[in-house]
């Protein structure tokens, strides 16, 4: 423990997207827009499903919670990132990087299981149409809104205590531009493979149990789709899942891709990019795609030009 603390780790430096000056000025204009973007859509979102008696529904309410975690979970990450590309030298407090660590894992998992959720439901309202209110009551959505986010902020400590409490050398690079658990992990003096083995399992274990139930809940539907007899129909349900399932898999696949793999090294750059997709990207296109592909919302909205 004194060893340790001698050694001990006062702040961490970020290499960051780039080092060139004029693409930092662009990345900086782009991000911000992107940023500022997506915490007006979601917040619209939450205003919408709150001020409208007609949304209150669990499909909207999981929506509003989807939106909340995705405001948390872009904040999280993307001020820092901000703050990143204007200044010289990005560094972070040790305190800080697991700080974020812990937000960015919580809220990254909240969002999985929120999918999931949201997947189960719409299978529900559309393979059983007949017992939906009964099998999701608003009681039951609380219960599942709520369990989601407590689930994942338990399930997120783990990581984050286990990690933190590891001794670190320098120097303190992270060669990224965020706190995350490989590139933290290739900081420390003793690079244990079993921890970074434990680490991955224990991530991919919710990315893949939450990504199968998720396309589980799609392929039912599809397959339910498949036998309405018009054809019209057949092509308005058909448009409004896969535009769900394009954003489901933009998520998991990016998620996946950088957390169920085995430990080692992997070309950085394109992890800062995969990253980048989950991190900035998503947040954004997924109230658009959720909201705006549906005729309730889009008749709230329209409503509210009007007035
Ligand atoms: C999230 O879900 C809860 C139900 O558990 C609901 O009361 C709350 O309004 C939702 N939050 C948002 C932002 O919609």
């Amino acid at each position: 423990m004194e060893e340790r603390n001698q050694t001990g780790v006062k702040e961490f430096i970020f290499n960051g997207l780039t080092s060139n000056e004029r693409s930092k000025a662009a990345l900086f204009t782009l991000f911000l827009m992107i940023y500022s973007l997506t915490l007006i859509s979601n917040a619209s979102i939450i205003m919408l499903v709150w001020s409208n008696t007609s949304l209150h529904k669990p499909m909207y309410i999981f929506l509003g919670n989807l939106s909340f975690s995705e405001i948390w979970f872009t904040t999280s990450t993307v001020p820092k990132m901000l703050s990143g590309l204007l200044s010289k030298i990005n560094s972070i407090s040790f305190e800080g990087c697991f700080l974020q660590f812990y937000f960015f894992f919580s809220c990254g998992a909240t969002e999985c299981l929120l999918l999931t959720v949201m997947g189960y439901d719409r299978y529900l309202a559309i393979c059983h149409p007949l017992h939906y209110t009964f099998l999701m009551s608003n009681y039951k959505c609380c219960l599942f809104a709520a369990s989601c986010w407590i689930l994942a902020f338990l399930w997120a400590s783990f990581p984050v205590i286990l990690i933190s409490t590891l001794p670190f050398c320098s120097p303190f690079k992270i060669d990224h531009f965020l706190c995350d658990p490989g590139p933290l992990l290739e900081l420390t003096c003793e690079k244990g493979y079993s921890t970074e083995m434990l680490i991955t399992l224990y991530i991919s274990t919710v990315i893949f149990s939450t990504s199968s139930c998720t396309f589980i809940s799609y392929a039912f539907i599809i397959q339910t789709i498949l036998k309405i007899p018009s054809s019209s129909g057949r092509r308005k349900a058909f448009s409004t899942c896969a535009s769900h399932l394009i954003v489901v898999s933009i998520f998991f696949g990016s998620v996946m891709y950088m957390y169920v793999r085995p430990p080692g090294s992997h070309p950085l750059n394109i992890d800062k990019v995969i990253t980048m997709f989950y991190s900035v990207v998503t947040p954004l296109i997924n109230p658009i795609i959720y909201s705006l592909r549906n005729k309730e919302v889009m008749e709230v909205i329209k409503k509210m030009m009007r007035l």
